[in-house]
């Protein structure tokens, strides 16, 4: 068993702590939520547990699926082992409808189909609200490199296929979501953060009913609901 030892980090949604190896930390989800850039804030009750759990599930179906991750160890309800990485500066964000912030920037009706998926990179910096940038920028200005870039877009798209092929059969549409990638010691990149109902646009297949963080940036009410769930459809998914 991993005792968690100093805390290292705490962010919006997470805390990180030291564990006894060096090549380990141990990620704790929170039930805080923020939006906007930490401008809307408030708790959704069990979202720490369900994100923990559905992270979990998801990083192990990928590994199954030629994805690497930094997942190591659940160890409780809200706490992982996961490996410790040098995270690349850059939310990859990979589309297949328009919605959110594209749909809002471009004008486009949210729900419209794209012809192939969408692959886009923000700058992680606070401060600047993290800006959309492009391939040349994480490039020349040394966030990550070319062939670090491509594998990020390879894997970015085999996630992209594998979750919403997964999801599909729970009557989910994957519309968008945020990837974040790492780099471990031995200088290889591996999927980190967390994918959740905070990290993607869940929408019920039929209905279009939203089943993610929207219900709480949009204050549209039965916010918990959804990531409950979303929970039971993942875990119905997998045979748990
Ligand atoms: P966007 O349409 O607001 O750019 O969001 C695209 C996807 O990224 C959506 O699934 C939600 C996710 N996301 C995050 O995980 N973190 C963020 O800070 C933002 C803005 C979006
Ligand atoms: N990263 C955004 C914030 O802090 C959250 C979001 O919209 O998902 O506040």
């Amino acid at each position: 068993m991993v005792e968690p030892g100093a805390l290292l980090y705490e962010g919006k949604a997470k805390k990180v702590y030291a564990t006894p190896s060096p090549d380990r930390v141990v990620v704790e989800y929170k039930d805080d939520a923020t939006a906007f850039n930490g401008q809307k804030r408030g708790t959704i009750e069990g979202k720490g547990a369900v994100n923990n759990r559905m992270s979990n599930l998801f990083f192990r179906l990928l590994e199954a699926h030629g994805v690497p991750t930094h997942f190591v160890e659940e160890l409780s309800e809200r706490r992982t082992v996961v490996r410790r990485v040098d995270i690349v500066p850059v939310e990859v964000v990979v589309r297949n409808l328009a919605a959110g912030s594209m749909a809002a920037r471009l004008g486009i009706p949210e729900g419209t189909a794209l012809r192939r998926p969408i692959v886009e990179f923000y700058y992680k910096n606070d401060e600047l609200g993290d800006p959309l940038v492009t391939p040349d920028h994480v490039e020349v200005l040394g966030w990550a490199s070319a062939e670090e870039l491509e594998e990020i877009r390879r894997l970015a798209l085999r996630v992209n296929e594998v979750l919403g092929e997964f999801l599909a059969a729970q009557n989910v549409r994957l519309v968008d979501f945020k990837l974040e990638f790492g780099r471990t010691g031995d200088g290889r990149i591996v999927l980190a953060d967390e994918i959740s109902p905070d990290t993607c646009r869940f929408w019920d297949l039929k209905t279009g009913e939203k089943l993610d963080k929207d219900r709480f940036r949009r204050d549209l009410g039965g916010v918990e609901q959804a990531y409950q769930e979303m929970m039971r459809r993942v875990e119905g998914g997998l045979g748990r």
